[in-house]
């Protein structure tokens, strides 16, 4: 097998879409259009979210696996545009369920609008989506990412339910994350994949490759939590919401029952105290949780690399591998 080159400094974004500059320029276009609507507050809102856009790494995976398997086609466009809507209609109720105030380094919906109009925005721009699909009779495409938003639903109820019991093991963790946020990524890989072969199997080799990197992405998105840098979204959110995440777990199991029945009495009952919760930061800085974690994420990200390098080199593999590296350094 040939050497993976995890070793390879992450490239900028700019660089990593030097192969579909045009594509996202297209789609950026596209992706605006789909947001509009004829209700004032809607566009109004709408319009908020489009100007402080995110990374757009899920599009990116589109166009590139697109690529990495035949030619972008209109189909790839709807399946970008699709997975960005759904992606973002997610983060508006994520933000409510989580009782987030800021998202993007800006306020989020329900932090400007209430949690009435964000539900229904995020129900707005699911219904957007799917009629996206719908109007562009794309059948396959549905199917697709159907299955991940139901996962997404149920990885976040699975969340809501073990934070209330504290007892979350690794192998939970992982169907959550798996849920919540892989199943999107991985599908966003197979409907560009989908979008320019028609060869099942590897469709599901891509979607897999996809699977991986999610989870990778939701460690990285974890281990930001426990950080001190700005990351764009409150940090120590995920104590304070009594979320168990993959540090906090290696943590508690390497450590004596007596500081962990007191680091869990402290989330249990002292998780909105800023100050708990830099106790608790620094309790899993210290039993080693996030080198644990990082760890981890490496090992998918190498399972991630070891299906791609069953492709042959091209361009868009070498952007894909880049893609990969960046999501599992980014800052933010
Ligand atoms: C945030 O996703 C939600 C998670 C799944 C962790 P992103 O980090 O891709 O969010 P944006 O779109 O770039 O803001
Ligand atoms: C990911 O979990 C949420 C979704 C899949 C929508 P988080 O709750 O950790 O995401 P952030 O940190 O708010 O972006
Ligand atoms: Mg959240
Ligand atoms: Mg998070």
């Amino acid at each position: 097998m040939e050497p993976t080159k995890t070793t390879k400094k992450a490239t900028t974004l700019k660089e990593i879409q030097t192969p579909i500059a045009e594509e996202l320029q297209l789609f950026e276009v596209k992706f605006k259009k789909s947001m509009q609507s004829n209700v004032a507050l809607l566009d109004k809102i709408t319009s908020y979210i489009v100007k402080r856009k995110g990374k757009q790494v899920r599009p990116m995976f589109v166009f590139l696996c697109a690529q990495l398997c035949g030619k972008v086609s209109d189909s790839s466009y709807n399946a970008a545009s699709l997975v960005e809507i759904l992606h973002t209609a997610t983060l508006v109720h994520d933000d409510v369920v989580d009782e987030s105030y800021e998202r993007r380094g800006f306020f989020s919906i329900n932090a400007l609008w209430k949690n009435k109009i964000a539900v229904l925005i995020g129900d707005f721009l699911f219904s957007q989506g799917m009629l996206l699909a719908l109007d562009n009779n794309e059948h396959q495409l549905l199917q697709i990412v159907s299955r991940a938003t139901k996962e997404m639903a149920e990885g976040e109820l699975l969340q809501i339910e073990k934070a209330r019991r504290l007892d979350i093991k690794e192998d939970v963790y992982y169907e959550i994350i798996r849920k919540k946020t892989a199943s999107l990524i991985a599908s966003a890989c197979a409907a560009g994949a989908a979008s320019s072969t028609s060869d099942a199997e590897e469709v599901e080799k891509i979607r897999q490759f996809g699977e991986y990197i999610g989870i990778a992405f939701q460690i990285r998105d974890d281990l930001l939590d426990f950080g001190d840098e700005d990351i764009g979204k409150p940090r120590g959110i995920d104590i304070k919401e009594k979320k168990m995440t993959l540090p906090l777990i290696y943590a508690l199991s390497q450590t004596s029952k007596m500081e962990k029945r007191k680091v869990i009495k402290i989330i249990k009952n002292n998780s909105k105290d800023p100050a708990k919760v830099a106790e608790v930061i620094q309790f899993v800085r210290s039993s080693g949780g996030l080198k644990y974690a990082m760890d981890a994420m490496y090992d998918y990200r190498q399972k991630a690399f070891d299906i791609l390098h069953s492709f042959p080199l091209c361009p868009a593999r070498e952007s894909l591998e880049q893609l990969v590296i960046f999501v599992t350094e980014r800052k933010k």
